[in-house]
């Protein structure tokens, strides 16, 4: 598989510096975006849809997100083969971008293409299309906002119907896949399998009063920001590919884990790519995420996670990076909190 070169990650991943609401889309496509067509695909997978589509309509813009960065880097490549220069992407939640950063009344469509179903009774709240998310949708829709649904699972399309809020969107279903619609990874699987495929279609009527669902606007919760002073650092993480330190417990456990699985530099910045293992009580949280070193124009350091949302913040994950950092032995560090 060909390996990616920053420049080609940093053409499609949208930088957690331009993470703000309203996000400014005429900065990120660096070209002017009003009353063009802006399209959301959420759960790329290994990016086929986005990049058939974005291919065929290059006047239209289009925004992917992915929280797996495996996947993401998988799109990464395909959109580099084609060079389309239409699409950006965020390596987090679809939620989190919808709910955090796009701005109102920007998006015309949507697309899920075969959503995880969290067939499990207790795992349904985990679902992307429920009632809150449509609701926040409708405000940074635009009217007639189409969100085209592609699902196996009818207990899934039963429940999007179900979750819809009507006064706001007009739904209709049906068997069988639209067709301008591209052949994606998971259509192909199911398809294979001979199971039935259904589409949901909503088309936003209306958009919701409640203005608090624009207040809360978290700036980005879940990253981590290390600003610190030291020798120029970049050389040293450049070399730190399978770089290991772990937190243990008093009786000698293992409870966190940090690896560092991939490292791309530049003269004065770096990017590592990490895997935080944390052992809870429950289930073991497994985060990849992307940190990124840059200098600012005073000199100083900063570390920051590239991912937003990717990055659960826990105790246990910044002593990791923490313990990253010790590795360069800055004079002086200060960990932020946005
Ligand atoms: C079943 S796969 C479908 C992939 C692709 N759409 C296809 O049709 O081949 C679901 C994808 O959604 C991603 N995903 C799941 N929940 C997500 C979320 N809340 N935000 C962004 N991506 C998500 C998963 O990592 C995975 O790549």
């Amino acid at each position: 598989m060909r390996k990616l070169e920053l420049n080609e990650i940093l053409n499609y991943l949208i930088p957690t510096e331009s993470y703000r609401f309203p996000m400014d889309l005429n900065e990120i496509f660096k070209d002017n975006l009003n009353d063009r067509f802006l399209g959301l695909e959420i759960g790329i997978g290994n990016g086929i849809f986005l990049v058939e589509v974005a291919s065929k309509f290059p006047q239209r813009f289009f925004i992917g997100v992915e929280k797996s960065l495996r996947f993401l880097k998988d799109a990464i490549r395909r959109l580099g083969n084609v060079s389309v220069n239409n699409v950006k992407l965020f390596n987090s939640f679809g939620e989190l971008v919808v709910r955090d950063i796009l701005p109102n009344n920007s998006i015309d469509e949507v697309y899920v293409n075969f959503p995880d179903p969290w067939p499990k009774k207790a795992h349904v709240k985990r679902r992307l299309l429920n009632r809150r998310f449509l609701r926040v949708l409708s405000r940074r829709g635009k009217l007639g906002l189409k969100l085209w649904l592609l699902t196996d699972h009818h207990k899934y399309r039963d429940w999007v119907l179900d979750e819809v809020p009507k006064e706001l969107y007009k739904a209709h279903w049906g068997v069988g896949i639209p067709q301008w619609v591209p052949q994606t990874k998971y259509m192909r699987k199911w398809l294979s399998e001979g199971k039935e495929i259904y589409h949901v279609i909503l088309e936003l009527r209306k958009r919701d009063e409640d203005q608090s669902l624009d207040e809360r606007l978290r700036r980005v919760r879940d990253m981590i920001q290390v600003k610190f002073i030291g020798d120029n650092p970049v050389e040293k993480f450049s070399s730190m590919k399978g770089f290991t330190t772990k937190l243990t417990d008093s009786s000698g456990r293992t409870r966190a884990i940090l690896k560092i699985l991939d490292t791309i530099s530049e003269e004065d910045r770096s990017w590592l790519e990490c895997l935080i293992i944390e052992v809870t009580e429950l289930y073991n949280l497994e985060q990849r995420i992307l940190l990124k070193l840059s200098r600012d124009p005073k000199g100083y350091w900063w570390l920051r996670s590239e991912s937003l949302g990717q990055v659960i913040l826990t105790p246990n994950a910044l002593k990791l990076v923490e313990k990253l950092l010790e590795e360069l032995n800055p004079s002086e560090v200060a960990y932020s909190n946005l």
